[in-house]
């Protein structure tokens, strides 16, 4: 038997029929391979439709059946009308071109049924749509974690704020006024030559020119010029300078500045506060030392020294040998501080008969390093998760 395509790639003449019951018979065939078609498709085409709902595809698959029966351009419909109506013998034409009428009317019937029982689908396949499938595994998004330098931060933050010190933060592009001039640096001073680092390219005419900050000591005195004492502050925050990369330099690296200022504050003050900030910090088998050091701001300046927390202070490693962290010095230098230089307080209008106060300056990347036991500075900025992931 031929199929529906073989039967109407042919004229009725190919097809040997040549009378009126043929004719009929042959338009009975067609409906009746219709009518099968579409009695089993109801049932596909609503099981598609939620498949194709389910999976969010935009086809339909009625579509597509019924342009294989009416599409203008190759369905069923036209070939019949094509190859059998048009090039039908006078004598048959007529019975051919009812017979013709009928079946599309017949078709479309059956398609429009088929059309309004699609329709009423759609509320279930919209539904198939919206549909939460609990058994997929969900979507899985790692929580990131703070990065070790603002873990420390936050340590140290900790750590001041429970004894009585505010966090503030500031500029990081200054004018050369308040990262040295009112630091009591002057332009010509050799400290310097350290610090004289990276300036903005500004326009011709610009009122000051502007750096970024070498250190965070200016925020000492954009605090002490917005405020009367006393004053307790620590300032944490990115600093860059000229320094060539390598294990312990980078030209971006942080700091916490701190500044206690009020009417009687001592010497001991100063100590008994960073040594309490260092046992905090590194736990209390640590041992400090001050020794005497210089920054133009504050006087009498010291270097603050830990005992060697990799070595226990002994200069001896685990091995035998010299310990490689303080190079069998046994202590390690941690970070520059001192009482504030009176000098100071007169640019910020503060009576230095009658005021007193510390400030110190302590390296982040440096303390990470030492606390976590990190070879090189330069991890911190390389990003590579194996090392933040060692942070969680
Ligand atoms: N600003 C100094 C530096 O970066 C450190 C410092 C701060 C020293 C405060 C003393 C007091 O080297």
């Amino acid at each position: 038997m031929l199929t529906l395509r073989e039967l109407t790639e042919k004229t009725l003449t190919e097809l040997g029929i040549r009378d009126a019951l043929s004719v009929e018979d042959v338009f009975a065939k067609v409906r009746e391979s219709f009518d099968k078609q579409i009695a089993t498709r109801a049932d596909d085409v609503r099981n598609l439709m939620l498949r194709e709902a389910w999976l969010g595809s935009e086809t339909n698959p009625a579509t597509s059946f019924r342009s294989f029966w009416v599409s203008r351009e190759s369905g069923v419909l036209t070939l019949i009308s094509e190859k059998w109506l048009k090039s039908a013998p006078p004598n048959l034409k007529p019975i051919v071109g009812r017979q013709f009428n009928q079946l599309k009317a017949h078709i479309e019937a059956g398609l429009e049924q088929q059309r309004k029982k699609i329709e009423s689908l759609t509320e279930e396949t919209s539904l198939a749509k919206d549909r939460i499938d609990l058994s997929l595994p969900g979507v899985h998004r790692p929580i990131g974690s703070h990065h070790l330098i603002r873990q420390v931060f936050q340590e140290i933050e900790d750590i001041f704020v429970s004894i009585g010190f505010s966090v503030v933060e500031g500029p990081e592009i200054e004018t050369p006024y308040y990262n040295f001039e009112a630091l009591n640096i002057p332009e010509f001073h050799p400290v310097r030559d350290d610090m004289d680092t990276f300036y903005l390219e500004l326009p011709k005419g610009a009122a000051t020119p502007l750096l970024l900050r070498t250190h965070t000591s200016p925020m000492q005195i954009r605090t002490m010029e917005k405020q009367k004492p006393p004053v307790r502050v620590i300032v944490p925050g990115k600093v860059y300078r000229r320094d060539n990369p390598d294990a312990t330099h980078s030209f971006m690296f942080h700091q916490v500045e701190g500044l206690a200022v009020d009417t009687d504050i001592t010497f001991c003050d100063f100590t008994g506060t960073i040594e309490y900030f260092v046992i905090q910090f590194f736990g209390p088998s640590v041992k400090t030392r001050f020794r005497p050091s210089y920054f133009p701001f504050t006087e009498p300046s010291v270097e603050f020294d830990v005992s060697c927390p990799f070595c226990g202070g002994t200069g001896t490693a685990a091995s035998g040998g010299t310990c490689s962290k303080c190079k069998g010095a046994a202590w390690i230098e941690l970070f520059g501080a001192g009482m504030v230089d009176p000098a100071v307080y007169g640019f910020v209008n503060y009576d230095a008969k009658k005021v007193s106060g510390f400030a110190f300056g302590i390296g982040i990347d440096r303390m990470a390093m030492l606390k976590y036991g990190i070879d090189d500075i330069q991890v911190f900025f390389q990003n590579d998760v194996r090392f933040l992931r060692q942070f969680p």
